[in-house]
């Protein structure tokens, strides 16, 4: 790989502000500054340095973020803005959501540029967990916990079983297993009810509870592994 393709893949800037740091004479290869922005780099085998601190080049991203309402889960803007205009310091990696959260749900968002762990995270046979805190604009009631865990009619199918703890009178927390198009206000609409309220608490095992509305962070090399792991068989 180019050794400027290095660098901004690794987020240390634009392709034009790294070839800047190269004309600086600030990037070293193996302990030669480097001359050119072609050098050949070779991951694993050649050392980067940017002013004598090495540069750790990582293909693939995770991010975990608290969404807030108002933001849309896409790459690119619409009548709302997009997540990603929420992480601008991985703009390099072109992350894009795991799912979708409408835009007036807040809550566990996983970003990345893994589109393999991402096709999988998302595919049904894996069954993901993923559980909503509710509210809604009428009674939560017992009929509710059985209809959802025996499954309800959607897009032609019995929805996955369903398992609602219900809070008070109008919040419940709801886990499913799928994640169909506005799934969990369907399901509630199905009763006549209309979500009020809807934060993603978790997304596997991954949760938002050290992050404020609009804060993010990376994922732990143990998250990332776990998260592999789900998917694996
Ligand atoms: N189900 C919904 O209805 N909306 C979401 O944002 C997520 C799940």
């Amino acid at each position: 790989m180019r050794l400027d393709k290095y660098l901004a893949n690794s987020g240390v800037g634009s392709r034009k502000e790294v070839k800047i740091l190269i004309r600086k004479k600030r990037i070293s290869v193996d302990g030669v500054i480097a001359k050119s922005d072609s050098i050949d780099i070779k991951e694993g085998i050649n050392h980067v340095y940017l002013d004598g601190e090495e540069i750790i080049y990582k293909e693939f991203y995770y991010v975990l973020l608290n969404k807030p309402q108002g933001y849309i889960s896409s790459v690119e803007p619409g009548v709302y803005p997009p997540v990603t205009d929420l992480i601008p310091e991985y703009a390099f990696a072109n992350l894009f959501p795991v799912g979708r959260l409408d835009v007036d749900t807040t809550g566990t968002l996983l970003l990345t540029n893994d589109g393999e762990l991402c096709h999988q995270l998302l595919a049904p046979k894996y069954h993901v967990d993923k559980t909503y805190y509710v509210e809604v604009d009428g009674k939560m009631s017992d009929k509710l916990i059985k209809a959802f865990k025996e499954g309800i009619m959607m897009d032609g199918e019995l929805t996955l079983p369903g398992d609602l703890v219900i809070l008070s009178e109008h919040a419940g927390e709801l886990t499913i297993h799928q994640g169909k198009f506005h799934q969990v206000k369907r399901m509630f609409k199905h009763f006549g009810l209309n979500v009020t309220k809807l934060d993603r608490k978790t997304f596997a095992f991954l949760n938002h509870e050290d992050l404020e509305l609009g804060e993010y962070r990376e994922l732990s090399l143990e998250e990332e592994n776990a998260l592999k792991n789900l998917v694996k068989h």
